[in-house]
């Protein structure tokens, strides 16, 4: 009897500090979720963090401090494995091999180039734009089908997919096309209630950060911009306080109906808020002080969850070379 293989998961996350509900609720719930029942795979991209910094102790610390946060919600490394980009530099071999069948017009044309060619004018290096290359090689080098990710990725998944199937019908059926998981709150909005929660922007909740600090953030949230006066009736629709508290507790709608009816204000909703969300955090935030005090803990997972990686890494490498028609025959 053949024993059945599970269905390959592989997501990426860069190491930009701490983890935030955004990307928590956008991606690393359904990254749990999928330890269950498939073969997941998950990755500091270190590689894809170079597009945008360039201090190498930030890169390192970094990738620890997102490597601890996964771990204290929940990524199990019995389960999933856990590993560092740069700990399987095939990822950059298969990227490169990867863009040789890639017109640079696909990749200009990248919403994520054009929005880093306006936030970083001064730095747009040459890996900004093979960026979705290198994000499709972390995906094809272990043939994984399903990608869990927030919505801000669907169009580097797309272009993953363009990809794939441009190399495909070069040399043969060797990678899979991948398709984007969404959780049902794909795009999270950071504490200015306009744009995508994000670290680079500045407007995030952070899961792990001290307790005053949360707080602060939370308090700092711009709500229903219509609502001046305290007697003023709340829309929840448009109001981020409102539309985070669906996700922390299971009486949302009675939130709601007292925004509307002003019978609550704004200060009341976020204080409620701020202590449902570190009540839903409070256990990993003591589990990453436990993971914390155990000494080359991190590390050890991260080299383990490489090492397994690499027969798969090389069977696709020899795989691909062989087809591109590099080595000897
Ligand atoms: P990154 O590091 O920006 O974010 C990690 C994950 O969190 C999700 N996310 C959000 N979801 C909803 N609302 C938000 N405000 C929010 N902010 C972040 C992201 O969608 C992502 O799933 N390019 C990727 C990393 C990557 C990757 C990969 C992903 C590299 N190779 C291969 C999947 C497969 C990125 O920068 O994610």
């Amino acid at each position: 009897m053949s024993i059945p293989t599970l269905p390959r998961v592989f997501s990426g996350v860069q190491p930009s500090g701490l983890p935030h509900i955004g990307n928590y609720l956008g991606a690393f719930r359904n990254y749990l979720a999928m330890q269950e029942g498939h073969d997941a795979i998950y990755c500091i991209v270190d590689y894809h963090a170079l597009t945008s910094t360039h201090d190498a102790e930030r890169i390192r610390q970094n990738g620890y401090e997102m490597a601890v946060g996964l771990l204290a919600l929940g990524l199990d490394p019995e389960r999933a494995v856990l590993f560092r980009q740069s700990d399987r530099p095939e990822h950059a071999e298969l990227a490169y091999l990867l863009s040789t069948v890639v017109p640079v017009s696909w990749v200009e044309r990248t919403p994520s180039f054009k929005e880093k060619k306006r936030t970083q004018p001064d730095d747009i290096n040459h890996a900004l734009l093979t960026y979705p290359v290198l994000q499709t090689a972390d995906i094809g080098i272990y043939h994984a089908r399903y990608v869990p990710v927030g919505r801000d990725q669907a169009a580097h998944l797309e272009l993953a997919r363009e990809i794939i199937r441009a190399w495909n019908s070069r040399y043969g059926d060797v990678f899979v096309e991948p398709e984007a998981v969404f959780t049902d709150s794909p795009l999270i909005k950071g504490t200015d209630g306009a744009t995508k929660m994000s670290k680079s922007v500045g407007n995030t909740i952070d899961i792990f950060a001290p307790e005053d600090v949360i707080r602060k953030q939370i308090m700092s949230m711009v709500t229903d911009t219509q609502r001046i006066l305290r007697t003023d009736p709340g829309r929840p629709e448009v109001c981020n306080v409102c539309q985070l508290h669906r996700f922390f507790g299971d009486d949302f709608e009675t939130i709601w109906e007292g925004e509307r009816t002003a019978r609550t204000g704004c200060v009341d909703t976020k204080r409620l808020l701020a202590d449902r969300i570190l009540a839903f955090f409070a256990e990993a935030r003591e589990r990453r002080l436990e993971i914390e005090s155990r000494p080359g803990y991190v590390e050890e997972v991260l080299r383990a969850g490489a090492e397994r990686l690499a027969p798969l890494a090389a069977e696709t490498m020899r795989e691909v070379r062989h087809r591109m028609g590099l080595g000897s025959r």
